[in-house]
């Protein structure tokens, strides 16, 4: 979604907000702006299009805040871009989130006179705090904003600047702001990365606070009840590395290429963290996971390794559904897997739960993100900063981390556990299933190694690209079982960055329908874990109407007009090795088509908005 950052100190502010405005550009990228305090003015500059297109911003003054943005209500101009400002051009404000009472708030502030320039939601919060601002009878800008946001509807992360003081004022509700404390100035984000370059200490504000950054000084009060909040200050531990391409095309295929080593230390996180995990889940009456997106592929995949292996029925439900589906008590854990830990839907799914009494848990990639500060318990995926929008290493940082969970589990159950659903009944691993565990994890402590062997197969799968996925624009990705989930992460990664159309499915619903689609302009593209017969049966009816499949196979089967293979490991493990070759596969398409691959169009990293 939209990135804001704000700079108070002694530097000139325009060239650090210009820098780390660049670093938040993964948030929004279809316009951006900037606002500074000078001379008891207001400096600002806005546009359309993207700020990594942009050469330098040059503004006077050392306060200032600015804003990448990812448009909700207005299509991208220079008008709609933040900073949006009041009737005097005495203020200026910068929102990520939505204003739901806009429309009514809208209409009551022009019967008061104020005349609106953009089509945003964003616009009615600066002409309500120009309403409130009195600084003339002593109210101060922090007052003015407190009273407008007491009646806004919605959610916002802004920042707010008024030429007549030397301070920003940032409030959140549901949407990501943090505070970073650097040396005599401060940083206002909506993430870490856009000021870590300069400090690592932090305090991200939770909802309803409001924070007030003077020259000397900052204060965090609770803007409902006027509260002053004593938070502790953070050390963020993060290697700035991330944040440059190091020599690859893409951030996408640098973060590809990256799994291997990232896969190591998901292997290393301490056991404790996992066991404490199990231990909740084991304790609870019922599980769900929550999650959207690629996070919801792997909580999906899973399932099966819960029920497969620990004999859990873990249900997992898309995080924008939950509330309509859950059945909730005290007894229920409810575990959200976000690899932002800001993501809308999650942490309002999260928040229901919180309510409902349930306990939480998370497995989340950024440190001291929201969804880390609402858990019981979270396990961090520390996959380091992931820029391409398209999610890769914190998509499968989190699949180890999950079959690491469920394989501990199924090893307390032979142990001496008992299940959600056998409550009471201790069930013992029968040798089979024992053997099959030790066998699954001696391979995964080698998935770093067998992604390394499925990445040389680049140039392969570059050339296949070339021959099949440029001119055809429909793809069916099936899967079986397992691999169901993997079916439809392969689809997700070709539909986000090449924009050609892709569905997902199980390969046996197929000939339920789907199948009447084969055609010149429809291929196919199977994952055959081991010479799956079950799906081969599949892929065959496929050919036999004369469609074309691409196979990424981790065996021999030789069904297809062009095989991908893959390390060869048994159908638990599948999902992680067939993972890089289908993410290459979306990548080098896209790079063929000239794709924004790292800033696909419409989207965000980070989906902070219902
Ligand atoms: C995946 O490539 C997308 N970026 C998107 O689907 C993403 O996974 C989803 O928005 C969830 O994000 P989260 O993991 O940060 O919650």
């Amino acid at each position: 979604m939209c990135g804001i950052v704000g700079y108070l100190g002694n530097e000139e502010t325009s060239s650090i907000l210009f820098e780390s405005l660049k670093r938040l550009e993964y948030r929004g990228y279809d316009s951006f702006g900037f606002a500074t305090i000078h001379d008891n003015k207001l400096w600002i500059t806005k546009d359309k299009g993207k700020i990594s297109d942009v050469v330098q911003i040059k503004l006077p003054g050392s306060i200032g805040i600015s804003h990448t943005r990812w448009s909700t209500h207005g299509p991208p101009s220079k008008i709609n871009a933040h900073p949006h400002t009041d009737c005097k051009n005495r203020i200026a404000l910068v929102h990520n989130g939505i204003i739901a009472n806009y429309l009514s708030l809208r209409n009551k502030l022009k019967e008061r006179g104020h005349i609106f320039k953009s089509e945003t939601d964003t616009e009615v919060l600066i002409h309500l705090i120009e309403e409130y601002y009195k600084p003339e009878d002593g109210v101060k800008l922090e007052d003015a904003v407190s009273s407008a946001l007491n009646a806004v509807e919605g959610t916002y992360a802004i920042t707010v600047i008024s030429a007549l003081e030397k301070k920003i004022v940032g409030a959140r509700k549901e949407s990501p702001l943090v505070l970073g404390i650097g040396n005599s100035c401060f940083y206002l984000g909506s993430d870490i990365s856009s000021f870590l370059p300069y400090t690592n200490k932090t305090i991200p504000l939770d909802d309803f606070e409001m924070v007030v950054i003077e020259p000397e000084s900052y204060k965090i009060t609770d803007f409902k009840t006027g509260l002053l909040k004593d938070k502790k200050i953070t050390k963020i531990e993060w290697n700035q590395k991330e944040s440059s391409k190091e020599g690859f095309d893409h951030f996408m295929l640098k973060e590809i290429f990256e799994q291997p080593q990232i896969l190591k230390i998901a292997l290393n996180i301490c056991e404790e963290e996992i066991s404490k995990l199990a231990e909740t889940i084991k304790e609870a009456d019922n599980v769900y996971i929550t999650a959207t997106g690629t996070s919801l592929h792997a909580a999906m995949t899973s399932e099966y390794w819960f029920s497969k292996l620990a004999k859990l029925p873990v249900r997992v439900v898309d995080s924008s559904e939950f509330e309509e589906k859950a059945v909730l008590d005290e007894k229920t854990l409810v575990i959200g897997v976000t690899q932002s830990g800001e993501t809308y839907d999650t942490l309002r799914a999260m928040n229901y739960a919180k309510k409902n009494n349930c306990k939480l848990a998370s497995i989340v990639n950024i440190p001291s993100s929201t969804a880390t500060r609402i858990s019981d318990i979270t396990i961090l995926q520390g996959s380091g900063m992931e820029i391409g929008v398209a999610a890769t290493k914190t998509f499968t940082t989190q699949l180890m981390i999950l079959l690491r969970l469920a394989l501990k589990l199924a090893k307390n159950n032979g142990e001496t556990v008992s299940s959600p659903t056998m409550k009471n009944e201790r069930c013992l691993l029968s040798k089979d299933v024992g053997d099959k565990i030790s066998e699954i994890e001696e391979q995964l402590k080698n998935v770093p190694r067998y992604i390394e062997e499925a990445l040389t197969q680049k140039e392969k799968i570059k050339s296949i690209t070339e021959k099949y996925c440029i001119n055809v624009k429909n793809f069916l990705y099936i899967g079986k079982g397992i691999n169901y989930p993997t079916a439809l992460e392969g689809a997700l990664k070709f539909k986000e960055i090449t924009y050609h159309h892709a569905e997902g499915m199980p390969a046996g619903f197929l000939k339920h329908g789907t199948i009447s689609l084969i055609s010149d302009d429809m291929y196919t593209i199977a994952f055959v874990p081991r010479d799956d017969r079950k799906i081969l049966s599949n892929v065959e009816e496929i050919k036999s109407r004369g469609g074309k499949i691409i196979g990424i196979v981790s065996g021999t089967a030789k069904h297809f007009d062009e095989t991908i293979n893959v390390p060869r490991v048994s159908d638990i493990v599948s999902p992680l090795v067939f993972a890089p070759a289908y993410q290459l596969l979306a990548y080098y398409t896209a790079v063929a088509l000239g794709r924004d691959i790292d800033q696909p169009r419409h989207l965000a990293k980070t989906v902070t908005v219902e």
